[in-house]
């Protein structure tokens, strides 16, 4: 028999075969988060996403446009560009210096006469379009050059994501990070949305947010989740906040939202950051924070830290210390949400192959868990598998 997760075999978080499907079916087919639109600012910049099985790259063109195509030399295949970076004005392919312009138009071929002497026909050899779109100050690539809109895919969730414009803020140089979970996918995303654990795992470390009072629910396949401040963060809240406002007043309170797949955004009065999540393999996955703040002097921040540092000076603690815990580097005794996060996401992976795992009864805030394995589930069904 089949064990379960909930909603999904256990296999769904062990196999290699579910994640490749995983690539193909969800992945390959959503919207990916692809940088910030401050990532290219001039006229050949570029970078390139991993998107499911397809790599993909934005760059934009003398025209100012952004475009994005398959990284796939029409040659033999090679991807073309690496990483991030910028050209003047064209794209050369490493192995046999195929060239195409920043539209896409492959432009010259070496030796073209001796090496082709039937002719080549350039036209027809363009790189291949996928879809870029730019959403709150996003950049997000699709596949399929003929993908609906950001406007359609996000739509319906939008209005419940909080005020926060992150193309007005500024990004905060030492956030931009990322590290790996040994965890697969979407343990991490079930984690992020598991409403439940917030009051336990991180009893010491996110109390300034009331649980008791969070607003969640789902738009199609995307999460949204609010909760407002505690009483005692709430009392003297303009002084209590760490870095100057991002949003106006008196919009207040932590909206947390996951949109589909592995897009975590968490937003407060006073920052905007975000989570991608990227599976690499069944039992890995990496993750990507950027941060972005209010654009104000470093006058404010300095202010700022100063009125509210009476409030953080008490704030938090380990969940667990003293004569039980195991040691300096056991995350349960760092006081860090992020670390406590972590470590239950690695300590839920490992129990996964054991013949006697067996899931208990979900809670009312785990019903996320429930629904995104339901999502999930949507784009595996076999008969939305296009192959
Ligand atoms: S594979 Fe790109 S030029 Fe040959
Ligand atoms: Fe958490």
């Amino acid at each position: 028999m089949t064990k379960m997760y909930h909603q999904l075999p256990v296999d769904a978080y062990t196999s290699q075969d579910w994640f490749e499907r995983e690539q193909r079916l969800i992945f390959s087919r959503t919207w990916s988060f692809a940088g910030l639109v401050e990532d290219i600012p001039e006229p050949g910049h570029f970078l390139t996403v991993q998107a499911g099985l397809n790599n993909i790259f934005i760059v934009m063109g003398r025209d100012h446009r952004l475009r994005a195509f398959h990284n796939i030399c029409r040659h033999r295949g090679t991807q073309l560009i690496r990483a991030v970076g910028k050209t003047q004005k064209a794209l050369t392919c490493p192995y046999h210096d195929w060239t195409y312009d920043l539209e896409g138009n492959l432009i010259s071929v070496p030796d073209e006469a001796s090496e082709f002497p039937q002719g080549v026909d350039k036209s027809c050899l363009g790189l291949k379009p996928a879809s870029v779109d730019v959403w709150r100050g996003m950049l997000f690539v699709h596949p399929d050059p003929a993908a609906p809109t950001l406007a359609e895919w996000f739509g319906e969730v939008d209005p419940l994501l909080g005020p926060h414009r992150p193309e007005e803020l500024i990004e905060y140089p030492d956030t931009r990070n990322a590290y790996e979970i040994k965890a697969n996918w979407k343990i991490v995303v079930e984690n992020y949305i598991d409403v439940y654990h917030l009051s336990h795992l991180h009893s010491n470390t996110l109390y300034m947010y009331d649980h008791a009072k969070a607003e969640y629910g789902w738009k199609g396949p995307h999460y949204h989740f609010w909760e407002p401040p505690s009483a005692e963060y709430a009392e003297n809240l303009e002084t209590n906040l760490p870095t100057p406002r991002a949003i106006p007043e008196p919009h207040v309170g932590a909206w947390v939202p996951m949109l589909f797949p592995g897009i975590g955004i968490g937003a407060s009065e006073d920052s905007w950051n975000l989570f991608i999540v990227k599976p690499l393999a069944p039992d890995l996955t990496r993750i990507e924070t950027r941060t972005k703040l209010a654009n104000v002097s470093d006058w404010a921040y300095q202010k700022q830290q100063w009125k509210s540092a009476g409030f953080w000076k008490n704030f938090g603690g380990p969940k667990y210390q003293g004569a039980d815990a195991s040691g300096a580097d056991d995350p349960m005794t760092s006081g860090d949400f992020t670390s406590e996060d972590i470590f239950a996401c690695e300590q839920q992976q490992k129990s996964l192959k054991s013949p006697f795992l067996e899931i208990g009864p979900a809670a009312v805030g785990e019903s996320p868990i429930v629904q995104h394995q339901r999502a999930v589930l949507d784009f595996m069904q076999p008969a939305k598998d296009p192959t």
